[in-house]
């Protein structure tokens, strides 16, 4: 208890200087709590305004897919560079060491598999348990536009969201896009600004080449990129500049820095584009200079 006689007076009041309210940059969310806004910020970087997630969710669909075979042997090396972690919570509890102290982006939504049919989902994971592994964020997919399960994922988005807003922990809305749907701009927008206008803190979606300005500027949050099916490396530095560059404010990638020659020359070649806007040409250097042979 503080002792109540012989303390330093208090003198420095600042008498004349207003308190500054600081603005909270990040899109969309100068309205959230401060817990929220905390959360955010470990997911964004707060100088960049951008994030590196690194997409490693891909089991839960998909089985032991190339590049994840053994997490603890090709992932590991990659964790530290990056921003934000996107996994499940079995391979986090089993695989992804505590010290590391990376934000979680925590798979919550879970019910089918590729040998099935995708999208027809719950939300698989409670939200205590999702404050027990101290989630920066909850990721749901959304899939806007399939015939058989849109409202099935709208409402596990809606869960989410209500949820999350009841303890201050944001949700990244997926946006699944079924083979039966294009992915131009037209559609990555409506399904971008659905799962935003439901509450949803970040959206994430497809980058496509014509039109892709329209698809963030109409969206009243941040929008990360997946990477999808893997390309050339020096393509897949191209689609994050060209979606930086239209307003993408980071990129949630798997495939493309999993699965490339070197994944660890990969994730910092994507840093470099996405929080030290490189050209592409300049990352892909880098690439080349980083990678063992
Ligand atoms: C699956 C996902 C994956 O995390 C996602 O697609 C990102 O990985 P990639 O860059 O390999 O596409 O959200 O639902």
């Amino acid at each position: 208890m503080a002792e109540e006689t012989g303390n330093k007076s208090a003198a420095d009041f600042g008498i004349g200087v207003p308190q500054k309210n600081e603005l909270y940059e990040l899109k969309g969310a100068n309205n959230y709590d401060w817990g929220m806004k905390d959360r955010l910020s470990r997911v964004f970087n707060p100088k960049s305004g951008k994030t590196v997630m690194l997409a490693f969710d891909h089991g839960y669909i998909m089985g032991p897919t190339s590049g994840l075979e053994r997490i603890d042997l090709t992932l590991r090396p990659l964790l530290e560079h990056a921003d934000c972690l996107m996994c499940t919570r079995g391979v986090l509890r089993s695989l992804v060491p505590p010290t590391l102290n990376k934000p979680i982006s925590l798979r919550t939504s879970a019910g089918s598999t590729v040998l099935t049919e995708l999208n027809e989902e719950c939300l698989g994971v409670e939200i205590e348990d999702a404050i027990r592994l101290n989630a920066s964020m909850m990721a749901v997919m959304c899939a806007v536009g399939n015939k058989r399960f849109e409202g099935l994922t709208v409402r596990n988005l809606c869960k989410s969201i209500e949820m999350g807003n009841r303890y201050g922990i944001p949700t990244l809305g997926v946006n699944a896009v079924g083979k039966e749907l294009t992915r131009d701009a037209r559609y990555l927008a409506l399904a971008a600004r659905v799962v935003a206008e439901n509450g949803a803190q970040v959206v994430k979606t497809y980058f496509c080449s014509e039109g892709f300005e329209q698809v963030t500027a109409s969206c009243p949050v941040p929008i990360v990129i997946a990477g999808g099916k893997k390309v050339p490396e020096l393509d897949a530095l191209k689609v994050a500049r060209a979606a930086i560059d239209q307003g993408a404010k980071g990129v949630d990638m798997g495939r493309n820095i999993f699965q490339a020659d070197d994944p660890v020359a990969m994730i910092q070649a994507v840093r470099h584009v996405v929080h030290d806007n490189a050209k592409p040409e300049d990352a892909f250097q880098m690439y080349n200079d980083l990678k063992t042979s």
